[in-house]
């Protein structure tokens, strides 16, 4: 058992391309598994980081497994090539926790690995990953009746990574909130919603009574039109650069605590420039989340921002 100077990069589902752009110097590609030797990198199409890989040699499928249990309890296995070996070295470990979860939940904290074949005696195993989940995959015990779309996921994705959440009471702006998704979610929490979109919010969501809707385009509104907000909330489908400037307005009116904001890709592109303005606003988060698709989700917290050291701002 060797450690590597490396670290290996899950993609996101979908997205390896965009990960490879990213990644240029890579050492090797293993399926969706992109290994770049030397420091940790800060990409952000991945799905999972395997943060201290280690290069295994085996005889055996059971002496695999023995080696992975020596470790630790839980480990993934990611397929890329000998997927029945894989599969085998799998059935000798202790089972993962796959089932849906109901929202809200605190992430695991007990260390999830992951392991990857590279021949039919040597694989890669990272006892430490980025992300709490198998591969950074989870499913939410879904509602199928009461959220008009399934995007509501994402935002208890975001919720759940940032480790709090809307208190009953307080007041979030839902800015691109049609047909309600989003809504609905906050709703579910007891806060008070102000759903903003240019089309019309489901009729039964609108008349949630926590909800109010607003049918305007939430760009042309200033922070000074709207008052504060404890969370400010957008999944507006726009370029990049509309979103920034206009949560640059809110920062700096000072009137949103905390954001939650997906930033939509266009195309097949990915727009980088703007990505990084968003990361380097102090406290930020920009993530890939599971129940993302062509998007990387922004989060900014209130605390956060306060702790932390004063960044290149927008
Ligand atoms: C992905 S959908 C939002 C889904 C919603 N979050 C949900 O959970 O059901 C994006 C929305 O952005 C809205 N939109 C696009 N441009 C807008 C703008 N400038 N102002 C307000 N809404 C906008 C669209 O009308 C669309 O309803």
């Amino acid at each position: 058992m060797r450690e590597l100077d490396a670290s290996c990069y899950h993609a996101a589902r979908g997205f390896l391309p965009l990960l490879l752009d990213e990644l240029p110097d890579r050492d090797r590609v293993d399926g969706e598994l992109v290994t770049v030797l030397g420091p940790r990198r800060r990409p952000y199409w991945t799905r999972n980081v395997w943060e201290k890989p280690l290069l295994i040699e085996f005889a055996s499928v059971g002496e695999a497994a023995k080696a992975l249990r020596s470790i630790q309890r839980n480990w993934a296995p990611l397929p890329a090539r000998l997927h029945r070996r894989a599969a085998l070295i799998a059935d000798k470990l202790p089972p993962l926790p796959l089932k849906p979860k109901a929202f809200p939940f605190v992430p695991p904290d007990v260390p999830m690995g992951a392991f990857t074949l590279l021949d039919e005696n040597t694989m890669i195993a990272s006892p430490v990953c980025s992300s709490p989940f198998p591969n950074g995959e989870f499913e939410f015990d879904e509602d199928k009746e009461g959220p008009p779309s399934r995007a509501y996921r994402k935002l208890w994705e975001a919720l759940v990574l940032a480790g709090t959440m809307p208190a009953a009471g307080e007041r979030c702006i839902d800015a691109g909130a049609s047909p309600g998704g989003w809504t609905w979610a906050l709703a579910g929490l007891g806060a008070e919603v102000l759903a903003i979109d240019r089309a019309e919010i489901e009729p039964r969501i609108a008349a949630l009574p926590k909800v109010r809707t607003l049918r305007h385009d939430a760009f042309t509104l200033k922070p000074s039109d709207l008052g504060p907000a404890d969370w400010l909330c957008s999944d507006v489908i726009c370029y990049p650069p509309a979103l920034l400037e206009w949560v640059g307005a809110w920062l700096e009116s000072g009137l949103a605590r905390n954001f939650v904001c997906t930033i939509k890709m266009q195309g097949a592109l990915f727009d980088k420039a703007t990505t990084e303005r968003f990361a380097a606003i102090p406290g930020s988060r920009v993530l890939h989340l599971w129940h993302n698709r062509h998007e990387l989700t922004w989060i900014n917290l209130e605390r956060d921002r306060l702790h932390a050291a004063p960044g290149a701002g927008i």
